[in-house]
């Protein structure tokens, strides 16, 4: 019994990975549709615009959208009750609108984040001193990260080829200076807690530069070009988030491995509080969140797809991070090295 629906269960897996393989985004090219949109437009777009309800036009439904939403569940209707495969249209799986956003869970998932990154924003901010060399650097992350989390509801609203651009630029700017600040904590580049008494050059110059001059290229790269690269996007975002989370690894791994030559300021190699574990723990649970990408599916019930659950995932991570990162910078080296500094 138990192994006749572990069969199946398997089955339904293999199946479905085949057929997202095979038939993604094929949906909007198949002759049914293309049909069903053509004389959906001709017949009914008059008494559309007449009764379009107030949501929708917030949201900027155009007929032709409307038509083509319809006629993408109309076939997908079809497609389950045939028991046929269900395509992918434009790149994207058939989602049931509600209140005229197009992926309501990913929308509300993206919100989750922007709270959590909101919570985290204040944590930050009351439980840091003003005098600590990091804080700027986090709330400034911290902003970055609620900028792409709104874009990111305001993209799964209403997917235009606008709010896809903004969705994507935020995304990597909250990315890169996610890498900013790990490289300025894990390498000691930050600035001393009083400026004014250790005037002179500092290595975080040139570093912010070249963070800021990265940003510019990506951007000119990516509106540049006849169209946008998605390949190279992902690449870009990705190589980032990888070098994030090896940075941290190395934070977390035991002294004898780790290669930084401190964790703490004027600390040595040895010193390692407990919780640096939870970087590790980090890193493993944003691999995981990111696993769910590579295995997309249709979504169960038209409504919850793999990127929904991986934003779904990534708002708890994002809550427990600040609570490490805030631990991390309250840690006792903070205090001494600067008392040391202010004493010479
Ligand atoms: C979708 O199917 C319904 C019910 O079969 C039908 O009334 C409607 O006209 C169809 N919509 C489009 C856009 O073809």
């Amino acid at each position: 019994m138990f192994s006749t629906t572990n069969t199946r269960i398997a089955a339904l897996v293999v199946v479905l990975f085949i057929s997202t393989v095979v038939h993604a985004s094929s949906g909007d090219r198949a002759i049914e549709f293309v049909r069903c949109v053509s004389s959906c437009t001709t017949q009914r777009c008059d008494e559309f615009e007449a009764t379009k309800p107030l949501a929708l036009q917030l949201t900027r439904w155009t007929c032709p959208d409307d038509c083509k939403y319809n006629c993408m569940h109309n076939i997908t209707d079809h497609a389950v009750t045939d028991g046929r495969a269900i395509h992918q249209y434009y790149g994207k799986w058939p989602f049931w609108r509600y209140a005229g956003m197009q992926e309501p869970a990913s929308v509300i998932f993206s919100l989750a984040n922007l709270w959590a990154h909101l919570v985290g924003f204040k944590q930050v901010r009351r439980k840091l001193s003003d005098s600590h060399p990091m804080k700027k650097l986090y709330l400034l992350w911290s902003v970055c990260s609620m900028n792409a989390w709104l874009w990111s509801a305001i993209f799964h609203t209403r997917d235009t080829p606008i709010t896809e651009k903004l969705d994507y630029f935020s995304a990597g700017l909250a990315i890169l200076n996610a890498l900013y600040y790990t490289v300025i904590r894990l390498f000691h580049l930050y600035q001393p807690a009083r400026p004014k008494l250790t005037s002179g050059t500092s290595i975080s110059k040139p570093l912010t530069l070249l963070f800021i001059g990265i940003y510019a290229a990506h951007i000119y790269y990516l509106t540049s070009g006849p169209r946008f690269d998605y390949t190279y996007n992902t690449i870009f975002n990705l190589t980032l988030g990888v070098l994030h989370n090896l940075l941290w690894t190395l934070y977390a791994l035991p002294s004898g491995l780790s290669l930084l030559r401190s964790r703490f300021p004027g600390r040595p190699r040895e010193y390692r509080p407990s919780f640096a574990s939870k970087a590790g723990l980090f890193v493993a649970l944003t691999t995981a969140a990111t696993a769910l990408e590579v295995f997309d599916f249709p979504p169960w019930g038209r409504v919850l797809d793999a990127h929904a659950l991986w934003h779904a995932a990534t708002a708890p991570i994002a809550y427990f991070w600040y609570q490490f990162l805030v631990q991390d910078a309250l840690d006792q080296s903070w205090r001494e090295p600067l008392l040391r500094e202010h004493r010479t």
